[in-house]
């Protein structure tokens, strides 16, 4: 695997692989990779000839330094990962590389980005945004994979993709779970055994809200509450549950199939997300 470390590096690479007739996916992390992010490249890789993966925490989308600081970084065993993956490129630049000096350019897209997470985190899909159409831009990718655990972060880069006629095919692929169905994510390693333990709150309830929704239940307010009082039994605290449409993001009080209930928490000071589309 080689290690790209600029834009300008990046951007060669990828016509050279272009010049050569080979499609190319991105798969766009920010490292501390496990399970969720591997399935993300395996399926980039029967998309296109080529697979770029790239590593980047990048500091403009944590509105909170205190995530920023904690955010786990493990590049020897992530280069690792992605060589048994069969990643042919890792694009893993500097903050420098990625944001010159006097860079000033932000990507910001409207309506979507002001609700949910939007909201909870301000500027969070604004740094998201810049970060992937920088990726974008430079490696021109025929297809990018998104993992559907950050559903909202999908449906962002899928408009700001369609607004900007970018030529990408975007690809969602589905959330891989541990064994008791906790969503992987890079932040779960930062919760107690205790409140690792109380995290599958929010899958059961996820799952018991299907459940309902397969009985014939439609009322959203009755899902909702049946997913906030499994969370409610742990300690928790809920920052929404909703049930929302797939693509406008905005709250359904009659649920529908296709359309999805979404959950953040803020668990041992860990925020955690999580979601499920009904059928
Ligand atoms: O999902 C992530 O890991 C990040 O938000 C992304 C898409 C790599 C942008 O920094």
């Amino acid at each position: 695997m080689h290690i790209l470390r600029t834009p300008q590096e990046l951007s060669q690479t990828a016509d050279v692989c272009r010049v050569n007739g080979q499609s190319v996916a991105m798969v766009p992390t920010m490292g501390a990779l496990h399970q969720g992010h591997t399935s993300l490249i395996d399926l980039a890789r029967q998309h296109a000839d080529i697979v770029v993966a790239t590593i980047f925490v990048n500091p403009l989308q944590f509105n909170n330094s205190v995530d920023f600081d904690k955010y786990p970084l493990q590049m020897d065993h992530d280069v690792q990962l992605l060589e048994q993956h069969g990643v042919q490129f890792l694009y893993a630049p500097n903050v420098d590389a990625m944001y010159g000096a006097n860079f000033s350019t932000s990507v910001h897209v409207g309506g979507i980005t002001d609700v949910l997470e939007g909201s909870s985190r301000p500027g969070h899909f604004a740094g998201v945004s810049t970060v992937v159409a920088k990726l974008f831009s430079a490696a021109r990718p025929d297809v990018a994979i998104f993992g559907q655990k950050d559903f909202q972060q999908f449906a962002v880069i899928q408009r700001m993709v369609s607004d900007l006629d970018m030529p990408i095919q975007l690809i969602m692929a589905p959330t891989i779970r541990e064994p008791d169905g906790l969503a992987m994510s890079s932040r779960n390693i930062r919760l107690s055994d205790l409140a690792r333990h109380e995290a599958v709150a929010i899958w059961q309830g996820l799952r018991k809200a299907q459940e309902q929704f397969s009985a014939g239940i439609r009322d959203s307010d009755q899902l909702i509450k049946t997913v906030e009082s499994m969370i409610e039994s742990t300690s928790a605290d809920i920052d929404y549950v909703k049930v929302i449409d797939p693509v406008t993001l905005n709250g359904l009080s009659i649920a529908t199939p296709g359309c999805v209930i979404v959950v953040a928490v803020v668990l041992d000071e860990v925020r955690l997300i999580d979601n499920h589309v009904l059928v």
